[in-house]
């Protein structure tokens, strides 16, 4: 069978003096979340985005940084949209002035070599949400080369995720977007066994996909949160008035057997921590898993759980980890995502973490440090584990093929503010 094509790495274009004097464009992810006074309340995005960035100045390239930042609509940018707190805050990581630039989409602005500058959020252009080719060759029309280090944004087929990629006149994948693939890819395709894989958080529904091909992978699947309560129910168990969807029953009970046929299994908790209410000053009481009272409901696991999971963990090859056990926020409920985190980081397994609930509690726990690989990605992670191929991965693979062709440049594109 022929092999996957590979993609292009940042490494081989920066190799030999290439990149001197070249007009860089690096698609980030610099989607981070933002505390109430407007400041950056993580910053890992960025810091994650500084090796590929270092490599072009180094190189001499000029270099023109973008990135989305939340869901704004296009052709109407409002304050709240600004991606001026990451310029500030790259100014102060790579120690040089990092400029804001608008109205970018023409290419009218200087950028020297060995310089940096950051265009403002790219999903205030029109045609970028809808992957539009015309937005794509005007912007390829004056970049050298495409680099797209965002792995975070990779399951978004957009104008600069995707499109862009098959316009520039070169395309490569950035040193974050190639050690993601590296580490996911590798961790799914030859993990040391037992894979552990936790899968946490409020709903089934949005994570099915990825439960049902972890199914087909995994030797054990420790389901968390909701998602456990869901399970808990499609054995006929009691779950109060706990968070679960009543329509994903059987869903769950397929996902339970589809692990059974393979011998491998599902693990849910023996104990759990219930309360009446879902509030920092509630009290939280341990019960068996099967006497959870009519009204009350599960919103973390209990201490025999906490300890029969660390030993699972412990005994693993290869941890792979979404999602929390309990409302993790609320300090009554948060023991056993603390408990989790503890053992993931003190397994001798290759452990691999991704999603934007796991990345805080990490940051909440302090574990950061002694988890192998930490993926900056929260939707694309999951889709990377549901087994689908990235759009962004996939138009970075087209361009690596022996015969990729640039498409072909079409009618100019108007970056016309929306009618009032
Ligand atoms: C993320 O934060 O998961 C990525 O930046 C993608 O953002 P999006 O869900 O708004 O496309
Ligand atoms: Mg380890």
């Amino acid at each position: 069978m022929m092999g996957t094509p590979a993609f292009l790495r940042l490494e081989d274009f920066a190799r030999d003096g290439r990149l001197r004097g070249q007009r860089v464009f690096i698609r980030a992810d610099f989607n981070v979340p933002l505390a109430a006074d407007g400041g950056i309340a993580d910053d890992s995005r960025i810091r994650a985005a500084l090796p590929g960035i270092r490599l072009c100045l180094q190189s001499g390239a000029a270099v023109m940084l973008a990135s989305h930042l939340g869901r704004p609509r296009e052709g109407a940018l409002g304050a709240q949209d600004t991606l001026a707190p990451v310029a500030a805050r790259l100014a102060e990581l790579l120690g040089r002035p990092v400029p804001l630039v608008c109205d970018w989409v023409g290419g009218a602005f200087e950028v020297a070599p060995g310089d940096a500058v950051l265009l403002e959020n790219c999903r205030g252009n029109r045609g970028e949400k809808a992957d539009d080719p015309r937005l794509a060759a005007c912007i390829a029309s004056w970049i050298d080369l495409y680099v797209n280090d965002a792995f975070g944004a990779a399951h978004r087929a957009e104008c600069t995720t995707h499109a862009l990629a098959l316009a520039a006149p070169a395309a490569c994948a950035g040193p974050l977007m190639a050690a993601e693939l590296d580490a996911l890819g590798h961790a799914l395709a030859g993990p040391a066994r037992p894979l552990v894989a936790i899968v946490g958080g409020a709903k089934v529904s949005t994570k099915l996909g990825v439960l049902e091909t972890l199914a087909d992978r995994v030797d054990v699947l420790v389901a968390g949160g909701g998602i456990a309560n869901t399970f808990l129910a499609a054995r006929g168990g009691p779950v109060g008035t706990s968070l679960f969807e009543p329509a994903l029953l059987d869903a769950a009970a397929r996902v339970e057997q589809r692990l059974a046929r393979r011998g491998a299994r599902l693990w849910l908790p023996e104990d759990v921590v219930t309360a009446g209410r879902c509030a920092a000053d509630a009290r939280g009481t341990v019960r068996a898993t099967s006497a959870v009272p009519p009204g009350e409901m599960i919103l973390d696991v209990g201490p025999a759980s906490r300890a029969a999971l660390a030993g699972v963990l412990a005994a693993a090859g290869t941890i792979v980890w979404n999602g929390p056990l309990g409302v993790f926020e609320l300090a009554p409920f948060a023991a056993g995502t603390r408990a989790l985190a503890e053992a993931v980081a003190a397994s001798p397994a290759h452990s691999i973490a991704g999603g934007g609930d796991t990345l805080a509690a990490i940051a909440a726990f302090g574990v950061g440090e002694r988890i192998d690989y930490v993926s900056t990605g929260g939707g694309a992670f999951l889709e990377f584990l549901e087994g689908r191929e990235l759009p962004a991965v996939a138009a970075l693979r087209a361009r690596a093929l022996p015969n990729s062709r640039r498409i072909v440049p079409v009618p100019r594109f108007e970056n016309e503010p929306e009618a009032a």
